[in-house]
């Protein structure tokens, strides 16, 4: 199932991120690709806050992670998040070794970059959020194209929809 969205601010990117975060759960993955300054960051800073994360969420493009505290909206769970930019990185072993599956596997993992270290196949379960500059058409238009796959397509449909 993949749906597709047309963000024309940096607002409307976030608030598609906010939407999605009420879809994860305890050991969700979301992969994150589209261009430098595409707006995934941006997408995730939104993600994070409707996951009651209040720090500024930044982009972890030398840290390689950042790590925040949240809570799961609809089950009051708390939720441990972590982020990374996987734009220096070439492989899963450095995805490993970046430190981004220590978290237990109830957290929720966020990868910009992730066909970097993850490739064309994609890990069974994961949501994918692709997003694309449209330059041609106006310099704040992307189009965000989000997919997943069985339940969780499923869910992304009805909640879009
Ligand atoms: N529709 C839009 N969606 C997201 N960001 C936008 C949009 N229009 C303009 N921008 C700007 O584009 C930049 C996106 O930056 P960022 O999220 O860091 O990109 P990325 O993480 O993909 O490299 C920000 O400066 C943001 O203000
Ligand atoms: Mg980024």
């Amino acid at each position: 199932m993949s749906i597709k969205i047309i963000s024309k601010s940096g607002v409307k990117t976030q608030n598609t991120g906010k939407k999605l975060a009420g879809l994860l759960k305890p050991g969700s993955l979301v992969l994150l690709n589209g261009d430098l300054g595409a707006g995934k960051t941006v997408f995730v800073q939104g993600l994070c806050k409707a996951l009651g994360v209040s720090e500024h969420v930044t982009s972890p493009t030398f840290a390689l992670i950042n790590t925040y505290k949240g809570i799961f909206p609809k089950t009051g769970e708390h939720a441990d998040i972590v982020h990374c930019d996987a734009y220096r990185l070439g492989s899963l072993e450095e995805l490993y070794d970046a430190g981004f599956f220590d978290f237990g596997e109830d957290a929720v993992l966020i990868c910009e970059w992730s066909e970097n270290v993850f490739g064309k196949n994609k890990e069974p379960g994961c949501i994918e959020v692709n997003i694309v500059r449209r330059d041609d058409i106006s310099a704040n238009y992307r189009e965000i194209y989000i997919s997943a796959d069985g339940g969780e397509g499923e869910a992304l449909e009805a909640a879009f929809h």
